[in-house]
């Protein structure tokens, strides 16, 4: 029921073109009462009084009728499906900005093929019931009273035997309705869990190039095809079943009235034009209990991939603008974790007890071994998970108490995969500060040592760089990301192994730029490769135990711990190499 209101809040902004469907729909309806009760009144009235004139004038108001139905037919055949459309357009867009909303965890444990099947398929339905299913609950109830009314004004007890059987069909229908529920749920289940499948192979498609496993990626998208097929073909047959069965139903009961009016014409009780009615009626009848029937079905398919719609809605984004948040402005940069802890799953602690101060303009640099949640420190200043305890202060402000627009607003995050969006060069360095103009972007570009190798371009800043940014080498598309960061302009700079995928002689070109970039800003390093940051004025070691080390470079040799380890490590592999 809860479902069914919240279904319902959608008509609200289109509720005059509901009305609009709802009322043709009713005149619709109510038309094909009229065709019976006018033969039956030829039968009995016209035809024994020989008023042949007036079969005519009847032929001619029918016409008229029809001709008006007409109209009322494409009313509700395009404004009707107009009404749908819109609806399911809303929910997409609600669907959409909820997305945009939800944290980093929502994402973490959410596969994208699942995601498109809620956002594409499921809401694809949704648009087909919200435009037929109050059509058709709303007409076929109406013909089914309004017959059963206008029958009783003939005669009532032929009346009550020809609609014993309908209680029937409705239990029976309300049986199916639930078995409905759980199919088409399984129905958009599978088919989601395929989508997924088909999303990670082809996105995956280099690894899957690479290693020869076309064969293994087919089956594996066969599984969960062929679950999908098996889940549609019950589907399918239980709406056979469901069709035939009350199709049977209605059968009997023309059946039941032609023996029942058969035995009350030969006691006297009515005449051949009524029974001519009640058979014109009933068979009639048929047509509202089809619709009834496809819409229990079309009912329980939509309202799958509704409820699948409202969890997605539900899912409260873990990490919000708590009520009064303020602004974050003039930032300097100053950083400041308190005794902070922070477990993924609620379990593992990655982080326990953190504490570090980093002033403004300041560049600090964060090493240790992989795994030691190096990333996961710094993902935690712009706030992308919520810590379990203690505090981080910008400026002396927690976190916490700011919008999250206006604190990742003043951060930049560089990492070691670059992501970058299928369109132009133009266009991705732009996303840094959508209003630059074209002077800014080249500035920008030159900045990050990008502007030549854009220039030797075929279209230079127009040219597109395809899906995720496929046409470029590691080294261009980190260039571009820079120069994104240079028009974003951020006090807080993070840079999380940018340049650790990278050969050496990029990685010196990408050096220089980042050296640029970090001027007057504070400044987060994580670097894999020590050499690059050996002139860091302070380099902090992270370990599974925490901060384990912090100097610089010489002092953190003279120590001979753990930074002096890694170091000799790295150099003793380095000559290998
Ligand atoms: N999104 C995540 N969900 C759950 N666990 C994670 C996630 N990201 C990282 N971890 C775990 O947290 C720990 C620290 O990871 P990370 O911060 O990436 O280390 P580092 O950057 O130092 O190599 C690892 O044990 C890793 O498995
Ligand atoms: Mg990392």
């Amino acid at each position: 029921m809860r479902l069914i209101k919240r279904f319902a809040s959608y008509y609200k902004p289109h509720i005059w073109l509901f009305i609009l469907d709802m009322t043709c729909a009713f005149f619709i309806s109510a038309s094909d009462l009229v065709f019976p009760m006018v033969t039956r009144n030829v039968i009995n009235n016209v035809i024994p009084n020989k008023e042949f004139n007036l079969i005519y004038r009847f032929a001619i108001l029918l016409a008229i009728m029809y001709f008006g139905r007409m109209i009322l037919e494409y009313i509700v055949g395009y404004y009707g499906h107009v009404l749908g459309v819109n609806i399911e357009y809303d929910m997409r867009k609600d669907a959409f900005a909820h997305l945009q909303k939800l944290s980093m965890n929502y994402y973490d444990n959410t596969k994208t093929g699942y995601i498109m099947s809620r956002v594409v398929n499921d809401l694809n339905e949704i648009a087909e019931v919200a435009h037929h299913g109050p059509e058709d609950l709303f007409l076929s109830i109406i013909r089914i009273i309004g017959t059963f009314i206008l029958l009783l004004t003939i005669d009532v007890r032929l009346t009550l035997v020809v609609f014993t059987i309908i209680p029937f069909m409705f239990i029976y229908m309300y049986i199916y309705n639930n078995k409905f529920e759980v199919i088409w749920k399984n129905v958009r289940e599978t088919q989601a869990q395929m989508n997924a499948t088909l999303e990670e192979s082809i996105t995956g498609i280099r690894v899957v190039k690479s290693f020869v496993r076309e064969k293994f990626e087919k089956l594996k998208f066969d599984n969960k095809s062929s679950m999908y097929k098996s889940a549609r073909s019950k589907a399918v047959k239980h709406i056979g079943i469901f069709d035939s069965s009350v199709n049977f139903l209605s059968n009997i009961s023309v059946v039941i009235t032609l023996a029942a009016g058969g035995y009350f014409i030969s006691k006297g009780l009515i005449n051949t034009g009524d029974l001519v009615a009640y058979i014109i009626y009933i068979s009639q009848f048929l047509q509202p209990l089809t619709v009834l029937l496809r819409f229990v079905e079309q009912y329980q398919q939509g309202m799958a991939g509704f409820r699948r719609f409202v969890e997605l809605m539900d899912t409260e984004p873990e990490i919000a603008d708590k009520k009064g948040a303020i602004e974050l402005k003039d930032v300097k940069g100053n950083i400041e974790f308190d005794n902070v802890t922070f477990s993924y799953d609620n379990k593992k602690e990655v982080l326990s007890g953190i504490n570090l101060k980093i002033k403004h303009g300041e560049t600090v640099a964060i090493v240790g071994p992989s795994g030691a949640g190096k990333t996961t420190l710094l993902s935690l200043i712009p706030r992308f998970y919520e810590i379990d305890a203690g505090s981080i202060k910008i400026d002396g402000i927690d976190i916490r108490d700011v919008k999250l627009s206006s604190l990742r607003e003043n951060i930049g995050i560089v990492q070691q995969d670059v992501f970058l969006f299928s369109g132009t060069i133009k266009e991705n360095i732009s996303y840094g500060k959508l209003d630059a103009s074209d002077e800014e972007i080249i500035n920008a570009a030159k900045a990050a040592n990008a502007h030549d190798f854009i220039m030797e371009l075929k279209d230079g800043y127009d040219t597109y760089i395809g899906e995720r940014g496929v046409k470029l080498s590691g080294g261009q598309k980190q260039r571009i990301s820079i120069a994104r960061m240079f028009l974003k302009n951020p006090p807080i700079l993070i840079l999380d192994e940018a340049t650790s995928s990278l050969d050496n002689k990029s990685e010196s070109i990408i050096q220089q730029s980042i050296d640029n970039l970090s001027k007057n800003r504070t400044t987060l390093i994580i670097a894999h490769r020590l050499g690059t940051i050996r002139n860091a004025k302070r380099i902090i070691v992270l370990t599974e135990n925490g901060i384990e080390e912090e100097g610089t470079h010489e002092e953190l040799m003279n120590r001979k711990g753990v930074y002096y380890n890694l170091y000799n490590y790295q150099q003793e592999n380095l000559t290998i190499v």
